[in-house]
């Protein structure tokens, strides 16, 4: 007969079996015994507390009387007992201003008073030396993930009160009654949370679907209150970009190394990502680096192949600064330092694309118009190679769009914290909506002739090019952020060879 588990065990707690946890009281008062005092907490307010009060404000103004609740998200689980390193919902970074590893299980609570809103940072703190969680709780004990900081720290470096996260259902709950305070929270971002609200509104005399409407509307608000940066956020931009630039840099001087690995891919993905976390920072999304035939693939992460002299290679790849606004770059680059004809013809049509969308970015025109810039010249190119079942024309009428089969990506997004930034905002307000000073978006046309595609000739075939630049809108046209980093055939060359020396 099979041994049986012994009953009193648990399955949660069978990830204990690998150690043996000393609790004696003797070894608990013991451990409790002996530490030093703290050093004193920071004081002073973080630059982003100035700029985080006014989009509070803003966000507020949008519903007056009601409890906003934007949550920070859990540690997210990699696999058993093993967490991602934690990253706050953008939402939550954007309204607190705390980045990366702040701070998990927090939320942020904006109170409707009789003015306005007042905002509350509930959280988790840090556990007394006295206490089992301090040595034996993996996920939140200082001996096991470092000293974290308390409520007054937080509350000084933010500017916002700070209460204990065992404050939060009662706050919830208060005047919410039916016809009472409404409550809305940002949906998907803490499923606990979630459930503390739904549990603060039973009552509230609201169906579910109302319940559902208003989440949504404030996860619109949040996603909308980013659209324009503000001056903190487009240093941060300038930030994450100048890192990114060093990071191509580091790329192309070891793309010698990348030529004969047996996966070169991983090569400049490494070097990438790597050059990131030495100067403290991370990346954005996962880095593509795809050679060849694989640059046709859009989102290449496997990054697993050679990199061959003759072929191209796309490298997409952003880093993500400690703010955790990133940048979202692609270069093109000759595996060998030099564009062959074809390769050259394709890539100077992607460039032509991106430079008429550079062109269409102007405060006043709309955001699709960037995008219909960049397609009048890809159809125009493909037309003229004569790969299109009719004229440029035809093929930009939208029950054409045969143009499309070679570039099925949009031309545009919205970046910030999110390489996607500000997604759940309006159509009008994003697709629609109308260009101003402080937008920050990509452009990035390409074209992409997959290895097996009969309907281009063969001398295509395999040849994968992106130009993405990361833009700000300004008073009277735009500034490409990335320019750092050469676009132009020639100049990419040239870049490569002083470079590679
Ligand atoms: N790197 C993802 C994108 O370009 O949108
Ligand atoms: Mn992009
Ligand atoms: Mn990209």
């Amino acid at each position: 007969m099979a041994e049986q588990t012994p009953a009193e065990q648990t399955l949660a707690d069978r990830g204990s079996n690998r150690s043996q946890r000393p609790s004696s009281p003797a070894f608990r008062a013991f451990i409790a015994d002996r530490w030093a005092p703290r050093a004193e907490a920071a004081v002073a307010p973080a630059p982003v507390a100035a700029h985080t009060a006014p989009r509070r404000a803003r966000l507020g103004a949008q519903f007056p009387g009601e409890r906003l609740v934007v949550p920070a998200g859990p540690l997210v689980t990699r696999s058993n007992d093993t967490d991602y390193r934690f990253r706050p919902h953008s939402a939550f970074a954007h309204l607190t201003g705390l980045g990366t590893d702040q701070e998990p299980d927090a939320v942020l609570v904006l109170h409707p008073v009789l003015d306005g809103h007042e905002a509350v940072l509930y959280l988790r703190p840090p556990a007394g030396r006295d206490t089992e969680e301090f040595f034996a709780d993996s996920r939140y004990g200082e001996f096991w993930v470092g000293a974290r900081p308390g409520l007054a720290e937080i509350a000084a470096v933010t500017g916002l009160r700070t209460a204990s996260i065992d404050d939060l259902p009662d706050a919830l709950v208060k005047d919410v009654g039916p016809g009472g305070v409404r409550l809305r929270v940002v949906p998907d971002a803490d499923p606990t949370v979630s459930l503390l609200v739904d549990g603060a509104r039973a009552d509230s005399g609201r169906t579910l679907d109302e319940d559902a409407e208003a989440d949504a509307g404030l996860a619109e608000a949040v996603s909308e209150l980013r659209l324009v940066k503000d001056a903190y956020e487009v240093a941060q931009m300038r930030a994450a970009v100048a890192a990114t630039v060093v990071g191509f840099e580091r790329v192309v001087r070891h793309l010698p190394r990348a030529a004969v690995h047996r996966r070169g891919e991983r090569v400049i993905e490494a070097v990438f990502d790597g050059t990131a976390r030495e100067e403290g920072n991370a990346v954005g999304y996962e880095t593509i680096a795809a050679a060849g035939d694989h640059a046709t693939t859009l989102h290449w992460i496997r990054n697993d192949g050679q990199v061959r002299p003759g072929d191209l290679v796309l490298v997409d790849a952003g880093v993500e600064v400690e703010s955790l606004y990133t940048a979202d770059v692609t270069r093109t680059l000759p595996v060998d330092g030099t564009f062959t004809d074809t390769q050259r013809r394709v890539y100077q049509a992607v460039l032509d694309a991106a430079d008429a969308a550079f062109a269409a970015a102007r405060p006043g025109a709309r955001f699709r118009d960037v995008h219909a810039a960049a397609m009048e010249v890809i159809a125009d190119r493909l037309a003229g190679w004569g790969l299109l079942p009719g004229t440029a024309a035809e093929s930009l009428l939208p029950d054409g769009q045969f143009h499309r089969r070679w570039m099925v990506h949009g031309t545009s997004h919205h970046l910030g914290l999110d390489v996607h930034d500000c997604a759940q905002a309006r159509r009008e307000m994003y697709l629609d909506g109308v260009l101003e000073p402080g937008m920050v978006f990509t452009i990035e046309p390409g074209l992409y002739f997959k290895s097996d595609d009969v309907a281009v000739p063969a001398e295509y075939r395999g040849i994968g090019v992106r130009i993405e630049d990361d833009v700000l809108v300004t008073a009277d046209g735009n500034e490409n952020l990335s320019a750092a980093l050469p676009r132009r055939p020639d100049d990419v060359e040239a870049w490569m060879r002083g470079l590679l020396g």
